[in-house]
């Protein structure tokens, strides 16, 4: 196509040439002239024009401006012009070119990364087996121990842990009636592996001298001034950060808030096979273990309604977490988060683990399951179904978190009055929430 252009313009420029022949001076001066400009455009292609263009150096540009030199000024002009549209359409193609480069080599790099971790996942690819059979992988393998991250810290797990396990609660001397409250608790179950990490000298003293297994980090500015004076929410985020090393060192956790009450061994009633095992603020079985709400927008008719996925929240108070990569990366952008922006540690601990990947965003991809909420219970179930049902009254939880509820203490211990000394009324004075 610019080959055609330029040969059309070629023939032009030499009409122009042939209309002013009549005096053979004038001719042979205006060969000169010709030739001169032609031979200087042949030696300095960019000394008369000069271009941003990349390919101002390609043959056939250095060729058109050769031929732009016989001709008259507007003349020029268009052909420079026609020269700046070609150009311009062929920088547009190589951006093109790039961009697709680009995106091929981004998808490229994705396969790499995805085959990489189906690799290390499974070893072997594996092949579908027949309908009703395949099963995906919900258990993940465990990281392989670290000690060097915490020696101090892999001493005190050996001896507290029962089969790498143990239930680990944050206190400072704010919360210390509850502790003691939960300790007591502990101790009538019979847990042995119970770890508190004190966040100040006070609640240190006080499990050394009950004989309560305990953790003090070694000293660290920030985490030390949130975890002496940090209210319940600030105490709350500091987990994620603190939680880490001992999945780092190979520990299953189970985290646990100091609002709540031990009936029996929560070890016993755990399945295991996820990232992440969590009691819920479900209050029955939709709530707690998910459904389908329909939203209806009348104005669109025949699509009036839309379906959209709901869960109540995982209760970022007590929860199970196996030792793997996917448990670590949600405390690692958990606490990211935290550190980044003043935001509820429980909203942003259900964010990572439910949204998915989209746009610009790429999703935690954490095995989930949701414990029974009767089992697991919190004070809202408590007070508001279990209390008022005959049958339901009867039946023993595995725990009881007062999470519900802001007079968190008197609650505690009307569930043991009720729980463990049998006294039946002893539920019954307090309202349904809080008043
Ligand atoms: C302290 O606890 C350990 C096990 O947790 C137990 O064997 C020991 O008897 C307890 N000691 C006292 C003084 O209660
Ligand atoms: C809740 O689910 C359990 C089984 O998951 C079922 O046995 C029970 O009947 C359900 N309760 C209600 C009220 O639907």
């Amino acid at each position: 196509m610019m080959a055609g252009r330029r040969d059309r313009l070629m023939k032009n420029a030499s009409n122009n040439n042939m209309s002013i022949n009549p005096r053979s001076r004038i001719i042979i001066a205006i060969g000169i002239g010709i030739l001169m400009g032609c031979i200087f455009a042949f030696l300095y292609p960019h000394g008369f024009f000069h271009t941003n263009s990349p390919l101002s150096t390609t043959d056939h540009f250095s060729n058109s401006q050769t031929s732009t030199l016989d001709c008259e000024p507007d003349e020029r002009a268009n052909i420079l012009k026609a020269d700046i549209m070609g150009l311009k359409e062929k920088n547009a193609e190589l951006r093109k070119q790039v961009r697709e480069l680009q995106e091929k080599l981004r998808l490229a790099e994705q396969g790499k990364d995805t085959a990489q971790k189906q690799f290390l996942a499974l070893g072997a690819q594996p092949k579908a087996g027949p309908f009703g059979t395949v099963k995906s992988l919900r258990t993940n393998p465990t990281v392989a121990p670290d000690e060097s991250v915490n020696p101090r810290l892999a001493k005190i797990l050996q001896e507290v842990a029962v089969r790498k396990e143990l239930i680990v609660v944050l206190a400072n001397a704010y919360v210390r009636e509850m502790l003691e409250l939960q300790v007591s608790t502990i101790k009538k179950a019979d847990i042995p592996n119970y770890l508190v990490v004190a966040l100040d000298e006070e609640i240190a003293e006080y499990c050394k001298s009950n004989n309560v297994s305990v953790y003090m980090r070694d000293p660290d500015k920030g985490v030390d001034s949130i975890g002496r004076n940090g209210g319940n929410h600030a105490v709350s985020g500091l987990k994620f950060r603190i939680l880490r090393e001992f999945l780092q060192l190979g520990y299953s956790v189970l985290l646990s808030d100091v609002d709540i009450i031990f009936l029996q061994n929560p070890f016993d009633h755990l399945y295991r096979d996820s990232d992440v095992e969590s009691m819920t603020d479900g209050h029955n079985n939709m709530t707690a273990y998910g459904y389908n709400d329909v939203f209806d927008e009348l104005a669109m008719g025949w699509a009036r309604y839309a379906h959209t996925m709901r869960i109540w929240v995982y209760n970022s108070g007590f929860f199970f977490l196996r030792p793997t990569i996917p448990s670590i990366e949600l405390l690692d952008r958990v606490a990211d988060r935290l550190a980044k922006q003043n935001l509820w540690d429980q909203a942003v601990f259900n964010e990572e683990l439910f949204f998915p990947s989209h746009p610009e965003y790429e999703g935690l991809h954490a095995s989930r399951r949701t414990m029974d909420f009767y089992s697991f219970m919190n004070s809202k179930v408590l007070f508001k179904t279990v209390r008022k049902d005959a049958n339901l009254k009867k039946f023993k939880p595995v725990i009881i978190h007062i999470n519900y509820h802001p007079d968190k203490l008197p609650r505690m211990k009307a569930v043991l009055e009720y729980y463990v000394d049998g006294k039946q009324d002893a539920l019954d004075s307090f309202p349904d929430g809080s008043q």
